[in-house]
């Protein structure tokens, strides 16, 4: 039998990293891929098949396509892990970063997925997309994050359909809380839109406390790759998957509380109850 394989966006760290190993552990011949050369090193030091992509270089993709098709004779599972939280008020990050957003979380995953149809064809094979919870509990100073997400999980459902006929699978991860270097790089996008010409600026504890907020009492990253490699490897394999702290509950707070008590309790958490 030869060793089904994986192609893992976003390896440098957390979520990625931590199902670059746990698939290699399964006997998957791993690609593995991140944006920065010294990322890059040390995925191949670590034994996987490594390669430099930044996700929004259409190249960069070209040539990673040229690789595997000249070293795989097809791909079993494609994971679009790579992404960020432009976290800070909407209308402070405005168009440009809602748009750098959507290049990022939403865009290059449908590039990706468009550039891998062949060779995931040739094995039918699997799509796994990690969106986020935070698509369905909707918070302030996260808007154009969990808009982004919102519209990866439409995109996967709308995916799932069109590729039935050709037997490939899309499975859908909405995690919650994970340990990673999310909450970091989210805080220092946050910071670049603290600034005191910014009317939000009385508000800035608040949108600090959103862009650390995954990190509050997280799941180990290595848990979840192992309950997804689990689902991956089922041979029902579930169409969403919710895991991590918080995954389960969240949803239920969105659908059960009514409208007004989610936005007070948002409110609140955040610190937006001022008039200011
Ligand atoms: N942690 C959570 O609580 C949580 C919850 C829900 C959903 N998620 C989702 O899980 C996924 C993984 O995040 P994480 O928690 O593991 O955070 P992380 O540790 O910050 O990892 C994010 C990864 O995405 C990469 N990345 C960002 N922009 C990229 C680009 N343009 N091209 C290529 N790679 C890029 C990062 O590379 P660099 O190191 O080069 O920046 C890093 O490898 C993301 O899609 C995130 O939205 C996370």
């Amino acid at each position: 039998m030869p060793q089904p394989s994986v192609l893992i966006t976003g390896c440098s760290s957390g979520i990625g990293r931590a199902l670059a190993e746990a698939f290699a552990s399964a006997g998957y011949t791993v690609w593995a891929t991140a944006r920065r050369p010294e990322d890059v090193a040390q995925l191949q030091q670590a034994g996987f098949h490594a390669a430099q992509l930044d996700v929004n270089d259409a190249e960069g993709i070209t040539a990673l396509i040229a690789r595997l098709e000249d070293q795989l004779d097809g791909l079993d599972v494609l994971i679009n892990n790579a992404g960020y939280g432009a976290m800070g008020p909407l209308l402070d990050g405005g168009v440009e970063a809602l748009r750098r957003q959507f290049e990022t979380n939403v865009f290059a995953v449908v590039g990706l997925t468009r550039a891998c149809f062949p060779l995931l064809r040739r094995k039918r094979g699997l799509v796994v997309n990690i969106g986020s919870i935070s698509a369905v509990l909707v918070t302030p100073f996260a808007g154009a994050y969990c808009a982004s997400k919102a519209a990866l999980h439409a995109l996967s459902d709308a995916l799932r359909l069109e590729l039935a006929p050709f037997a490939i699978e899309v499975m859908e991860v909405q995690p919650g809380a994970i340990a990673s270097s999310f909450g970091a790089n989210a805080s220092r996008e946050a910071e670049q839109l603290i600034r005191e010409d910014s009317p939000w600026w009385p508000l800035r504890e608040g949108i600090r406390a959103r862009a650390r907020a995954s990190q509050d009492n997280p799941t180990p990253a290595r848990h979840l790759a192992h309950q997804l490699l689990t689902a991956v490897q089922s041979d029902r394999r579930p169409r969403l998957l919710r895991l991590g702290n918080g995954s389960r509950t969240l949803p239920l707070l969105a659908t059960l509380l009514p409208r007004a008590l989610l936005e007070r309790l948002l409110s609140r958490r955040f610190g937006l109850t001022e008039r200011l």
